[in-house]
């Protein structure tokens, strides 16, 4: 065990911010473990050029081996050290969405990396982050940061700097504690797959549509998700993950039958004596009577949904809610990006009634 530090950095004006980072990114740049926001989710990183340092970051989350980390860095220029050249459509990519949540799968050059970082794989998945403590500690660190999601391993990932204690006291040497994270749900990572084709590896906070309208003429080929769990391009897609200590179900429908499905549902489980729970949309939300309710935001602005969706589910955990149920939304902007992270949270317990 080591003892965790945290430095609280929420009040701190940009003059202060990277003063105040210096002793995290010191550690950080001397093989320590550090916890840190990003404007998706915080981030557990290691200096991603040392292995001992990555060996770190599997032993603290149980991390399957095969599974490769993004790498952070603070600026374009230190990425012609780490990968080989790639597409124009990634430089299209970089120029228009960096920094910011999208994760570009590029080729990796051979020995800038620790060979775990990239779990065997030639290609390595590179983000520049949009979030001035993230930049900061970067900076003040000056190594490329390999950083997963700060959570153990199948659990929904941190928007809370007390999300990433909960998860990993202990296991870490400090926290960045900049309050709570924006978008809430993780970057999309994406592959090139042809001269003007992006593959969609794992929906995130920039939805297909911000990538069309970004760049027109471009297609975007989004991997299925039933058929091809055995063998995903990205290999973190095949783990149980986001999963609360319930049993979580996802119910689709028209609202009314839903609505039905999950008070029907609900207070069977109840009058088993089972302690239960309920996500849905502000719209209905008045129609449930679960021991734990919670809001996601009106089904209108999903970005509601994304920002509060892990806090719910660790709320339900500390609750001790046994059976639970959220209502499902469509799939348009960040709907995407959320069914996904709902339907892998509710082990692929989905009814459409
Ligand atoms: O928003 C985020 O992306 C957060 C913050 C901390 O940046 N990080 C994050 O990392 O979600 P992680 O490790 O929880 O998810 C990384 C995902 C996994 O699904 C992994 O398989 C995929 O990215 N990935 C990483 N490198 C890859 C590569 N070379 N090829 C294909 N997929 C890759
Ligand atoms: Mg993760």
């Amino acid at each position: 065990m080591t003892t965790t530090k945290i430095w609280k950095v929420r009040e701190a004006g940009e003059s202060r911010l990277r003063g105040e980072l210096k002793e995290a990114a010191a550690l950080l740049a001397e093989g320590g473990l550090i916890a840190f926001p990003t404007e998706t989710v915080y981030g557990l990183g290691a200096d991603a050029r040392s292995s001992a340092a990555v060996e770190r970051i599997f032993a603290a989350k149980g991390r399957p081996s095969d599974n490769p980390l993004i790498v952070h860095i603070s600026d374009r220029d230190q990425l012609d050290g780490l990968v080989l050249p790639y597409p124009e459509l990634a430089g299209e990519l970089m120029d228009r969405f960096w920094p910011g949540p999208l994760t570009i799968v590029l080729p990796a050059r051979e020995g800038a990396l620790s060979p775990l970082v990239t779990a065997g794989l030639p290609t390595v998945g590179i983000r520049i982050p949009d979030h001035r403590a993230a930049l900061a500690l970067l900076r003040e660190a000056g190594c490329p940061v390999a950083a997963p999601s700060a959570n153990r391993s199948g659990r929904p990932s941190p928007t809370l700097a007390d999300h990433v204690l909960d998860d990993l006291d202990g296991r870490l040497d400090g926290i960045v504690d900049d309050g709570a994270t924006g978008v809430g749900l993780e970057s999309t990572v994406v592959e090139l797959a042809g001269e003007r084709t992006i593959r969609i590896l794992r929906p995130g906070g920039i939805t297909a549509e911000a990538l069309l309208q970004a760049l027109p003429g471009a297609f975007i080929d989004s991997e299925p998700t039933g058929e091809s769990e055995s063998a995903p391009r990205s290999p973190g897609m095949k783990y149980a993950h986001y999963a609360p200590k319930g049993e979580l179900e996802l119910v689709l429908g028209r609202p009314e039958e839903v609505t039905e499905y999950i008070r029907s549902r609900q207070e069977a489980a109840r009058s088993r004596g089972e302690k239960t729970g309920v996500l849905a949309f502000e719209e209905r939300l008045a129609a449930y009577e679960a021991d734990q309710l919670r809001s996601l935001g009106s089904e209108d602005e999903l970005e509601g949904a994304a920002h509060v969706l892990y806090a719910a589910l660790r709320e339900m955990d500390a609750a001790g809610v046994q059976r639970l149920w959220a209502e499902g939304c469509g799939e348009g902007g960040i709907g995407a990006a959320l069914m996904n992270r709902l339907v892998k949270a509710a082990g692929n317990r989905v009814v459409r009634v």
